[in-house]
C-alpha cells in the first residue's frame, strides 16, 4: 500500500491564481459577449517582450547547441561559473555588498526555491510568515509538516503569523516588539521587500531589527527580494546582506521574473552564504551551504544551457538598459494605476517601489466581493487580499504588469464603477 503525504490533505483552499483563473473562466462562460474585454490585472505576470539582448544570447546558445563542436550536455547543477560570477558581481559586489560566485545557486524562479529551503531545514522549525503573505511561503510549510491543520477563520496552527496592517505600514515587526519576550520566538521568518502583496518596502532600521532579532535568537531570515528591481528608496536595502550581520542569519532568493520578463523563461537564484548556520538538536552548528550544495548535486542538472545565458546578457551594459526600460515601463504603470486609484478616493500603498498597488476596498465590500464587483461590472481582473490572509481582508491588489492602453482603460473602468 502506498501512503499519501497528508500534509498534503491539510491544504485549505485551492492555490490563490488558480481560484481566480477560474473565477474568471466561469464569469466567461457565463457571459461571452464579455470575455474579449477582460482586462487581468490579477496575477503578477509580465505582459512585454524579452529584453532584446537575453533573446541574442538564448538564440546564440540554442545555435551552438545545434552545432558538435559548440554542443554542450550536463552543466554544473548550481550554474554555469559565468553566470554566477555575472550576478555576484552585478548584484552585490558592485554594490559594495560581499557576496562569492560559489555563493549564488541558480534555479528555475524564487517560488520553487522558497520551498525547496525547507528541505535542509529540520522539520518543527516555528515559521513565522507575514499577514498578508505570498502563500507558497504558507503552503510549502504546509506541504512538508511544519504546520498543524487548518484554522476556521484562515491560516493554520502552528504558523506564527507576523500582521502588517495600516498601522504599521503594512511592514512586518519583529515578534519581541510586538508582544513582548517570552513569546515563541520563530525559528525561520519569511520577509519579502518590496513585498508581494502590499508593494510596501522595509526600511533599513527594521530590516536591521530583523537581523538583530535573527542573530540573536539563532533564527534564519528567508529574504525574498524577487521584486528588488523596483526599489527605488535609498532607505529600503535592496539586498538583505546591506546590514552588517545578514550574512550569518540570512539566506536570500532573487528572481530574473519581474526585472528580465522570465515568468515564462524561468530563472532565477538563490544566495547561500557560507557562513549561514543551523543547528543540529545536539547543538552543533552546520553551515547551510554545504548543505544546500548537496542538495542541488542529487536532486538537479540546473537551468537549460540557453536560459542561463540569457540570465547573464541581462547583466552586459545593453542588457541593464533594456532591464531598467522595462521596469521603468511597469512603474509607470503602477503610478498610473495608484494616482487612479488615490483619486477615487482609495486609501492605497505600494505601487511606488514595487509593481503591486495594495488598496482598500471601497465601503460595504469584502475583499471576494469586490473582486467579483469589478469582474462583473468593470470587467477588470484583480487579487482580493483576502486571498493573501487573514490582515488581507478589507483590500485589494492590482498589477501592473500589462500594457500601457489596458492600465489606462482598468483607470478609466474603475472611475466608471466606482
Ligand atoms: C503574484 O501575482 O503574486 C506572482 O506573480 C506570483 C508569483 O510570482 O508566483
Amino acid at each position: 500500500m502506498a501512503f499519501v503525504n497528508e500534509h498534503y490533505l491539510k491544504l485549505s483552499a485551492g492555490y490563490l491564481f488558480p481560484e481566480i483563473a477560474r473565477r474568471v473562466s466561469a464569469f466567461a462562460a457565463e457571459k461571452p459577449q464579455f470575455a474579449s474585454e477582460i482586462i487581468r490585472c490579477g496575477i503578477g505576470d509580465v505582459t512585454e517582450a524579452l529584453p532584446p539582448s537575453a533573446v541574442r544570447a538564448m538564440q546564440t546558445a540554442n545555435a551552438e547547441l545545434a552545432t558538435r563542436s559548440t554542443f554542450r550536455g550536463y552543466g554544473p547543477g548550481m550554474g554555469y561559473e559565468s553566470v554566477r560570477g555575472a550576478i555576484a558581481h552585478g548584484d552585490f559586489r558592485e554594490r559594495g555588498i560581499d557576496v562569492a560566485d560559489d555563493e549564488i545557486f541558480l534555479s528555475d524562479g524564487s517560488k520553487g526555491d522558497c520551498g525547496a529551503i525547507l528541505e535542509i531545514l529540520g522539520a518543527g522549525n516555528r515559521i513565522a510568515v507575514t499577514d498578508p503573505v505570498y502563500p507558497v511561503y504558507v503552503d510549502s510549510n504546509v506541504m512538508v509538516g511544519n504546520t498543524g491543520t487548518a484554522l476556521a477563520g484562515g491560516g493554520y496552527e502552528g504558523i506564527t503569523y507576523l500582521p502588517c496592517t495600516e498601522s504599521n505600514g503594512f511592514l512586518a515587526d519583529v515578534p519581541s516588539e510586538l508582544r513582548g519576550e517570552g513569546v515563541a520566538a520563530p525559528d525561520v521568518i519569511y520577509l519579502c521587500s518590496p513585498n508581494n502583496p502590499t508593494g510596501t518596502v522595509m526600511d533599513r532600521a527594521r530590516a536591521q531589527a530583523w537581523v538583530a532579532y535573527a542573530r540573536k535568537h539563532r533564527a534564519i531570515i528567508l529574504w525574498d527580494a524577487a521584486y528588488e528591481a523596483y526599489n527605488r528608496d535609498a532607505n529600503a536595502p535592496k539586498s538583505i546582506y546591506e546590514i552588517e550581520g545578514a550574512r550569518e542569519c540570512a539566506v536570500e532568493f532573487r528572481s530574473f521574473s519581474k526585472s528580465g520578463g522570465f515568468t515564462g523563461v524561468r530563472c532565477g537564484y538563490t544566495v547561500m552564504p557560507k557562513s549561514l548556520m543551523a543547528y543540529t538538536r545536539a547543538g552543533e552548528a552546520v553551515a547551510l551551504h554545504g548543505l544546500w550544495t548537496r542538495r542541488w548535486n542529487t536532486r538537479s542538472n540546473g537551468v537549460s544551457y540557453a536560459v542561463q545565458r540569457g540570465a547573464e546578457a541581462l547583466y552586459t551594459d545593453e542588457g541593464r538598459k533594456e532591464v531598467q526600460a522595462l521596469v521603468d515601463f511597469y512603474m509607470e504603470n503602477a503610478r498610473i494605476l495608484r494616482d487612479g486609484c488615490i483619486a477615487l478616493g482609495l486609501q492605497t500603498w505600494g505601487g511606488q517601489n514595487a509593481p503591486y498597488v495594495w488598496a482598500k476596498t471601497p465601503e460595504g465590500h469584502d475583499s471576494w466581493g469586490f473582486f467579483e464587483h469589478l469582474l462583473r461590472n468593470a470587467r477588470v481582473v484583480t487579487t482580493p487580499g483576502a486571498g493573501f490572509g487573514r490582515c488581507g481582508e478589507g483590500y485589494f491588489r492590482i498589477s501592473a504588469f500589462n500594457s500601457r492602453a489596458n492600465v489606462e482603460e482598468v483607470v478609466r473602468r474603475l472611475a466608471a464603477t466606482r
